[in-house]
């Protein structure tokens, strides 16, 4: 079967692991018969300087159309310039529910093995509805956000994937003791949605102490289900017990469209130069194979990507090793083919 698929480099390490990626998975899928029409657009800067727009309108109409959506990191410039293009893709095409499965790969050592967590992140909402305003010179406010709406089929789905799943505990991370109103809500519409789930335990930690909980013994946790600038904050940390950023996936889901992207950034301070660990984003691409209906096309990379890890001696800098970018995908392919 052949698959239509957006396809969006990003700039800084961007291209680099893309271009890693696609190769990994047409040489999967060629083994496996699944075929893929890659449907490539800039975002960002670069479309800026080429078409005017920071999201072309192609792209939107390319990911209306395919539905689903491969995406390298953007930079986005602090201060002025533009917004953040992953804020205002997910928010386009609701995409509601970002996904990120923490989990250490066999054979790969790092001070917390055995880590396997996942992050259920609500993506439209709370600070990052980019409601902000400078009320006067020097003071600056940011409107929070959250709604009945976006904080109950959030977590709506953290609890359906728990049980489909057989995930046994959620936690939802607040700050309600102090922002009594709108943590208060999310944790009420949580609290709603864990009754209809009673084969699920269901606790709540505060943000603060759950960073701490979470360096000393990340193993109480199983489901972090969280706000935006929660989840995007304890992502980053999280992805330190499996090796650091080069390592987390992510999938960001709404009713119509998903766009599958690593937790990481553009990465300014190692682009261009074949240092970039594409593993991040090949496993984005391994849970879009999945979405795609396409498990033995995933299955072949997951395959391969932990017999590199497993073998430890074509790995990038960030894990120890000191092979490039394209080394390690030639390795996993050649892992992959030698199965
Ligand atoms: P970053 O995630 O790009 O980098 C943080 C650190 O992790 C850097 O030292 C970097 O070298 C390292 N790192 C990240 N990914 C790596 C990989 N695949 N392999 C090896 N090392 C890796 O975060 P930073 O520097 O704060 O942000 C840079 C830019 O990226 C900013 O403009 C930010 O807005 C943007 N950004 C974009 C995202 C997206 O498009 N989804 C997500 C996060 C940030
Ligand atoms: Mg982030």
């Amino acid at each position: 079967k052949t698959h239509k698929v957006t396809l969006v480099p990003g700039d800084g390490i961007g291209p680099e692991v893309t271009t890693a990626v696609v190769k990994i998975v047409e040489a999967a899928g060629a083994a496996t018969g699944a075929a893929f029409d890659w449907h490539t657009f800039d975002a960002g800067a670069d479309a800026f300087a080429k078409t005017g727009e920071y999201i072309p309108k192609a792209l939107y109409n390319s990911i209306e159309q395919n539905r689903v959506a491969l995406k390298g990191p953007v930079t986005t410039p602090i201060g002025g310039g533009f917004a953040s293009i992953n804020v205002t893709l997910r928010k386009k095409f609701d995409l509601f529910a970002n996904f990120r499965p923490i989990k250490n790969l066999p054979g790969l050592k790092t001070n917390y093995p055995g880590v396997d967590l996942i992050i259920f992140r609500e993506n439209t909402e709370d600070l990052y509805a980019g409601l902000e305003v400078m009320v006067v010179p020097g003071v600056a406010q940011s409107l929070k956000i959250i709604t009945e709406k976006g904080s109950t089929r959030i977590a709506k789905a953290a609890f359906d994937y728990a049980k489909k799943h057989g995930r046994k505990k959620i936690h939802s991370i607040h700050k309600a003791n102090i922002m009594k109103l709108t943590d208060g809500l999310f944790l009420d519409c949580a609290r709603k949605v864990a009754t209809g789930f009673p084969e699920v335990e269901y606790k709540e930690h505060i943000v603060d102490n759950t960073c701490m909980q979470l360096v000393m013994n990340p193993y109480q946790y199983d489901i972090l289900l969280t706000e935006n600038l929660y989840g995007d904050i304890l992502s980053d940390l999280c992805s330190a017990f499996v090796g650091g950023l080069g390592l987390v996936p992510g999938a960001n889901l709404g009713a119509e469209c998903a766009i599958f992207e690593a937790v990481h950034g553009s990465a300014p301070d190692i682009a261009g130069k074949d240092l970039a660990n594409p593993t991040a984003l090949l496993q984005s691409a391994v849970l879009m194979l999945h979405h795609l209906d396409e498990p033995a096309t995933a299955e072949r990379i997951q395959a391969g990507i932990e017999a590199v890890y497993a073998e430890g001696k074509t790995l990038t800098k960030d894990v120890g090793g000191t092979s490039g970018t394209k080394a390690f995908a030639d390795a996993v392919i050649a892992a992959m083919e030698s199965a």
